[in-house]
């Protein structure tokens, strides 16, 4: 394969997308939208009146709700707006600290360092590969008022330790459900654990809302009460009855935000059409993603160099990633080594993702530079993720499988 190949790339930013020259690629999105997904855009394209903010978020956030057993779901433009609402509701800034995972996807940690509170990094579980509680506990100060957890990969962060930890030092608790919608904890939902649940349906998600969109889920009734304001510039109709409907003015913009400049995080109602469609398959295609992860992990259960995150008796782990560890220590080999055998020799779209927060320059300059997270630093540097898609075929999975026993075979003779 040349190296002209390997540039010649349409993918989307993290490097999924049909590369030229590999024989696996890394799809840009997860599975094809079914014929009654498509209806149901085309139908508000074709029928509704109101655009945005209509009878189809109302019944979005209602299926949500239903689904999530949040106490409160509000439809937005993304999981990046959902955290953003939700470092707002936390009432933080500079001289307060945020407890985040180092592992995660950056849009993780902006909304909460745009806030001028100061992000700690906490390490992860040597075994599930999230947040790790008791790590978390090592980094509280006066100063922590949040705690962020991420279920990163689709793998639920242990909840009741969390909980009991901010219970403890009275902290609020956002979780980044962006890759984790249906992921579960003993039947209990991910998202209606703490006072804030953060969900994308961005193009690369488990479900898409058309390449972008979000849902905040919301615990209690006062943060609920400000969330729609807070999401769309304040702007609420005048209530009562009116001598003259224009009179004062079309709508009011409340003031009651407690003193905070609000937003436009608003989502389309084409999109929300869509959302409840999209939910209900939503387990359906979860399993299917399961399913195809036990049978790489079955597969792959006797090579004692590679492994995997250990799920928790009652953890529904929903698979957005399958991700694995490679240590090749016992004959001089790494990661990348592997990695070059895998894009190189088999023509293996594998990537590496969620480069450690505290190693990019963007956090590095913005103060948040300073790491005790010895177990993310080491795991990482050593884990990859498979190509991975809803439906990946059997031969597929086989050729993954046989390609990483050659490619180990291939470094340990070398
Ligand atoms: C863990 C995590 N958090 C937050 C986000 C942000 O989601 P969005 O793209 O919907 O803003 C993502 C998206 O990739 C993510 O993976």
């Amino acid at each position: 394969m040349s190296n002209q190949s390997k540039t010649t790339k349409v993918g989307d930013a993290s490097g999924r997308g049909s590369v030229a020259g590999y024989r696996v690629n890394f799809p840009a999105r997860m599975r094809t939208y079914s014929e009654a997904e498509i209806e149901a855009v085309v139908n508000v394209m074709r029928n509704a009146e109101v655009q945005t903010q209509g009878n189809y978020m109302r019944q979005f956030e209602a299926d949500f709700k239903a689904y999530s057993g949040a106490n409160y779901a509000f439809a937005v433009d993304n999981a990046t707006s959902a955290l953003r609402l939700s470092a707002i509701m936390c009432r933080i800034g500079p001289g307060d600290e945020v407890i985040a995972p180092g592992y995660t996807f950056c849009a993780s940690a902006i909304p909460f360092g745009t806030t001028g509170a100061k992000l700690v990094w906490a390490d992860i579980d040597p075994e599930t590969w999230v947040i790790d509680p008791k790590d978390i506990e090592k980094k509280i100060t006066p100063r922590t008022k949040v705690l962020l957890v991420v279920h990163l990969l689709g793998m639920p962060v242990d909840m009741a330790a969390i909980m009991e930890i901010a219970e403890k030092h009275n902290l609020r608790v956002v979780e980044d459900c962006a890759q984790a919608p249906g992921a579960s904890i003993h039947g209990r939902k991910v998202g209606s654990f703490g006072d804030f649940g953060c969900f994308s349906f961005h193009g690369a998600k488990n479900i898409t809302t058309l390449g972008e969109g979000g849902m905040l889920t919301v615990k209690s009734a006062a943060d609920a009460a400000i969330t729609p304001g807070l999401r769309h510039n304040g702007v609420r109709p005048f209530t009562g009855e009116r001598a003259r409907y224009w009179v004062p003015a079309m709508s009011n913009v409340d003031i009651d935000l407690e003193n905070t400049w609000p937003n436009n995080f608003s989502i389309g109602e084409a999109q929300c059409a869509l959302g409840s469609e999209l939910l209900k398959t939503l387990d359906q295609n979860n399993d299917i993603l399961i399913a195809q992860a036990n049978r790489l992990r079955t597969a792959l259960s006797d090579i004692p160099e590679i492994k995997f995150a250990k799920i928790p008796d009652g953890y529904r782990h929903i698979f957005h990633q399958f991700v694995l560890h490679f240590d090749g220590s016992a004959f001089g080999k790494n990661r990348n080594d592997l990695l070059d055998f895998l894009t190189e020799e088999a023509g293996i779209r594998a990537i590496v993702q969620y480069h450690p927060l505290f190693r990019y320059p963007l956090f590095q300059k913005l103060g948040a530079a300073e790491q005790n997270c010895p177990t993310l630093d080491d795991w990482w540097d050593n884990s990859f993720s498979f190509p991975w898609w809803i439906g990946m075929p059997d031969e597929t999975m086989d050729y993954l499988v046989d390609s990483v026993k050659a490619g180990i075979a291939t470094l340990k003779a070398k």
